[in-house]
């Protein structure tokens, strides 16, 4: 080993002795990394392309469509998981992490998917699903079968003869109740989300090695990365003390961050994240920018990156102030302006779609507003991430009754205000404009009846807006939401100073435009976005020399001495001269 390495300095030393001095290169930068240049396109596979018309997507489909994917300029795409499930939650529910469910295909299709996106160019980000599994995974199943099975303590139990646990609050219980009574064994088991969705005893290390087996398993075929669902709430103080009443509403406060998670973390780094170039994200960011920082900082070995839910928790059906918008987004920007880094996304498979919550999906505005909110994802600092459909504009659904509905949120959320007697038509009112259904529709592919997504009956319908809204539509039209989505990402993979540069807001208090500086080293770009339907008079900042125009969602601009008055929507970068 040692002469090996006295033999590759000599040979360094002798090419370096031997460089002309215009090849010398810049040593890269160790702050930069190829996930903070990353440009994360996430696919819901049971949406996106469905190749054996059961009406739902599966690998083959997404093999089918790489090619589109590497046209949208995205460079990793991040996959909601794939493994065996039994589906009460889309396959968040896992009941073998090493197996393809059915319904997507199999592990010969996953290895040439792969394949093909490495072929491509783009990475691989794969959901870990460990805060909990199924309850038809096999240590559930052994785990429930006696309270003396090497399993039982892989989950959380509470012996009935010790009286009824302390009130935990669950997700998607119909009674909101997440502990579960079962009587084979006398006990209760904890589910943070639904009944068959029991929670993971993480202070179990036999269930961590589980675990870190599990990725190193994914790791090993070549994932480029892993997002951790809900792991935030995976640490448990397992005496499972009283909380004070009301916990539902805030219930994060009491469930998140708890004494054990960022040991595990470090574990967990020291046992996958050290050992291969993956890339690790978390949902959730903790309480506090404190909190973001200690998952993420990279001196703390834990993870890369988190993914703050104040952002999408803007929109109310109400309508959002731009105050509020430019507020959220610029206080953890600067929360990590000099150490970490952010996710920065507006939209997934946990919201409603981007343009119908965040813009405006009328006819008139859907379009420009679309390109608006893509070019503001794409022009923060920190990775962003782009949900499927949000590229061409895909809007809400807007089912109306319960029956139309499959997510288990939307259902056991119904339930559950019936069972307390709660306002039913305010609820069906919210989930009309927020259900996680909204931004699950099929992939708009063509104007065809099933928009090209299945020959089948699909899963959940197709919008009826898929003959104008599709993919083949848009590729045709230079003007298009898909365009724009394309130009904007080939800037931002050829303008390093979007991935790193400072932000600055500029003109905090404009009412209706939302405009920043992103600048490093000798180059600096203004982001000037209208987010109204009304026209916008914007007053350029003293002394600031407008240079090339990078990017424009309209064709014209009407640009006066000091001032440019924007359309409805309007979205503009420039170049400034220094
Ligand atoms: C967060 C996921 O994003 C969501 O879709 C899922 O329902 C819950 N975690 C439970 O796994």
């Amino acid at each position: 080993m040692k002469k090996l390495l006295s033999l590759s300095l000599l040979l360094a030393l002798f090419m370096g002795c031997n460089q002309k001095e215009e090849t010398k290169v810049t040593p890269p930068d160790p702050d930069h990394k190829w996930w903070k240049e990353s440009i994360i396109y996430q696919i819901y596979p049971r949406s996106f392309k469905d190749t054996d018309g059961d009406g739902v997507g599966d690998l083959k489909g997404i093999i089918e469509k790489l090619d589109y994917i590497k046209s949208l300029g995205v460079t990793a795409v991040w996959l909601n998981p794939i493994y065996s499930s039994p589906n009460d939650d889309n396959g968040y529910d896992v009941s073998d992490y090493r197996n393809i469910m059915d319904d997507f295909g199999t592990m010969e299709d996953f290895d040439l998917m792969l394949k093909g996106m490495h072929e491509r160019d783009i990475k691989l980000v794969m959901d870990v699903v460990v805060n909990h599994s199924s309850d038809e995974h096999e240590w559930f199943k052994q785990s429930r079968s006696s309270r003396d099975n090497p399993y039982r303590d892989y989950y959380h139990w509470w012996p009935a003869e010790k009286g009824k646990p302390n009130y935990r609050y669950s997700l998607f219980d119909e009674k909101g109740d997440a502990w579960r009574y079962d009587s084979l064994t006398d006990s209760y088991y904890l589910h943070y989300f639904s009944v068959k969705q029991p929670d993971l005893n993480w202070e179990n290390p036999k269930v961590r090695q589980e675990v870190y087996d599990i990725m190193k398993f994914w790791a090993e075929k070549g994932v480029d990365g892993f997002r951790l669902d809900a792991f935030q709430f995976a640490a448990k103080d397992t005496t499972f003390p009283a909380f004070p009443d009301g916990l539902d509403k805030n219930f994060t406060q009491y469930y998140a961050m708890q004494d054990g998670l960022h040991q595990y973390l470090n574990e967990m780094h020291t046992e996958v994240f050290s050992k291969y170039d993956v890339m690790s994200v978390a949902e959730g960011a903790g309480r506090n920018f404190t909190e973001a920082h200690e998952l993420v900082d990279a001196d703390r070995n834990e993870l890369n990156m988190a993914y703050a839910f104040d952002g999408v928790d803007i929109p109310k059906r109400e309508g959002y102030s731009l105050d509020h918008f430019k507020e959220v987004f610029s206080k953890w920007d600067s929360a990590f302006a000099k150490k970490g880094w952010l996710s920065i996304f507006l939209s997934n498979h946990d919201q409603a779609r981007l343009v119908s919550r965040y813009g405006n999906d009328s006819e008139a505005f859907r379009a420009p507003s679309t390109k608006m909110l893509n070019t503001f994802i794409l022009s923060m600092r920190g990775t962003p991430y782009c949900y499927y459909g949000d590229e061409l504009g895909m809007t809400n659904i807007g089912f109306d009754s319960i029956s139309q509905y499959k997510d288990i949120a939307a259902i056991n959320g119904y339930k559950k205000v019936l069972n307390q007697g709660g306002d039913i038509e305010t609820y069906m009112k919210d989930l009309k404009f927020g259900s996680r259904d909204n931004g699950r529709t099929p992939m708009q592919w063509d104007a065809s009846e099933n928009a090209g997504f299945t020959t089948g009956i699909p899963w959940l319908p197709v919008n009826d807006n898929k003959s104008s809204i599709n993919v083949a539509s848009e590729k045709e039209n230079p003007h298009s939401v898909l365009n724009h989505f394309k130009k904007m990402t080939a800037l931002r993979t050829a303008e390093k100073t979007l991935v790193y540069g400072a932000y600055e807001l500029v003109q905090k208090e404009h009412p209706q435009v939302y405009a920043y500086t992103r600048t490093m080293e000798d180059t600096k770009l203004l982001v000037i976005l209208n987010f109204t339907e009304e026209v916008a008079n914007f007053n350029l900042p003293e002394g600031t020399t407008l240079g090339d125009t990078m990017i424009n969602n309209y064709e014209e601009v009407q640009l006066a001495q000091n001032s440019i008055t924007l359309l409805p929507y309007q979205a503009l970068i420039y170049k400034i001269e220094n």
